[in-house]
């Protein structure tokens, strides 16, 4: 019901002030919350822009108060801030952690990110919010509320992993930026990017599971019909690490001298392990084919052809041939 998600939306933003008030007047969120972003080198006009926050280290710190303040345990269930337990006590979710607020396009709070302190591998590093009646998180992409208007007037969207890299890349003065957070790319993420433009740069972790997320988003969003280009980062370095590494100035130069366009960027990945291994080749060809055969745009897909055809030296026609067989198959 109508008054239910408005419960939900109510009791999300008295948690998001919570936690933020936490982490800014409270000696142990000043301790410990703030000065954990301070050390990874954000900004306080950052942390303040994003309504960072911190969730006391006790269990139920955010439950108490939200009662004390009359919101019901009904919604603080429903919204999963609190958990009950077996003995039918409510607990809070997140304890000890900075909180990162998920925020629907239009502003409102709906979700959390909570990341540990801790390095204790045994710990998951960030804890999310469950899906609810206001939070489907395949639908949702962190940052959306911050970026949209530098999304439209830039006319691109880059695409981040993590909570963290959004935050760094605004602290380069970038602000369309959005994360799929907690989940791997949806198509639905995708149809909301191309409300805002039809054209994303994905800046995703230089690892290996980075990569390959890399090339599977970039398939759905060809896909989808949007234009996608690639900007690779060193291995072991995401947007965030990379931005604090060499600053915001280098960063911002980096990413505008290292945007590949999808058949460069595969081209370059796959290449590198082929060597001249011509049966290795004749597949990499196929699988820059396959890409460029999810463009719907004919005459798109047909430009992509032809520079496939010149980066790989191979005869566009039989490039052609390929692209219609693969067609075909999907028909
Ligand atoms: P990463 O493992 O790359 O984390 O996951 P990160 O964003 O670089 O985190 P920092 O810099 O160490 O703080 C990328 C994103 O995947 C989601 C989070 O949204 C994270 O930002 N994720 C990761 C989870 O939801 N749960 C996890 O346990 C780990
Ligand atoms: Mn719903
Ligand atoms: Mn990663
Ligand atoms: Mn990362
Ligand atoms: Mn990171």
């Amino acid at each position: 019901a109508q008054n239910t998600r408005e419960s939900l939306y109510i009791v999300s933003q008295f948690a998001a002030n919570f936690f933020e008030d936490q982490m800014w007047n409270s000696p142990e969120g000043k301790t410990i919350g703030l000065s954990y972003f301070k050390e990874r080198g954000f900004r306080e006009d950052i942390l303040k822009k994003f309504n960072l926050g911190y969730s006391p280290d006790v269990w139920d710190a955010l439950t108490q108060d939200a009662i004390k303040n009359k919101h019901a345990e009904e919604y603080l269930e429903k919204t999963g801030l609190a958990i009950r337990n077996d003995k039918g006590k409510l607990y809070d979710r997140f304890r000890g952690r900075v909180m990162f607020p998920i925020h629907n396009f239009t502003g409102r709070v709906i979700g959390f990110g909570g990341r540990t302190l801790k390095t204790d591998k045994n710990v998951p590093k960030y804890v999310n919010s469950p899906e609810s009646e206001i939070y489907h998180k395949s639908n949702v992409l962190y940052g959306l509320f911050h970026a949209k208007k530098a999304i439209r007037d830039q006319d691109n969207c880059y695409l981040v992993e993590g909570y963290a890299d959004v935050l760094s890349v605004h602290q380069a003065n970038i602000e369309n930026v959005v994360a799929s957070s907690g989940t791997s790319l949806t198509i639905e993420q995708i149809r909301l990017i191309s409300r805002f433009t039809q054209n994303v740069t994905i800046l995703y972790d230089g690892d290996a599971a980075g990569i390959k997320a890399s090339l599977r988003g970039l398939d759905m969003i060809l896909e989808e019909g949007l234009n996608v280009k690639v900007v690779s980062f060193p291995a072991g370095d995401d947007p965030d690490s990379y931005m604090h590494k060499v600053g915001a100035g280098a960063f911002k130069t980096y990413i505008e001298d290292n945007r590949k366009d999808f058949i460069l960027y595969k081209a370059n990945i796959l290449l590198a392990d082929a060597g001249n291994d011509p049966i290795k080749r004749a597949g990499i060809i196929r699988d820059i084919v396959e890409s460029i055969a999810k463009i719907p745009d004919n005459i798109k897909a047909s430009v992509f052809i032809r520079e496939c055809s010149s980066l790989l030296q191979i005869e566009e026609r039989i490039l052609l041939t390929e692209l219609n067989t693969m067609r075909a198959a999907k028909l």
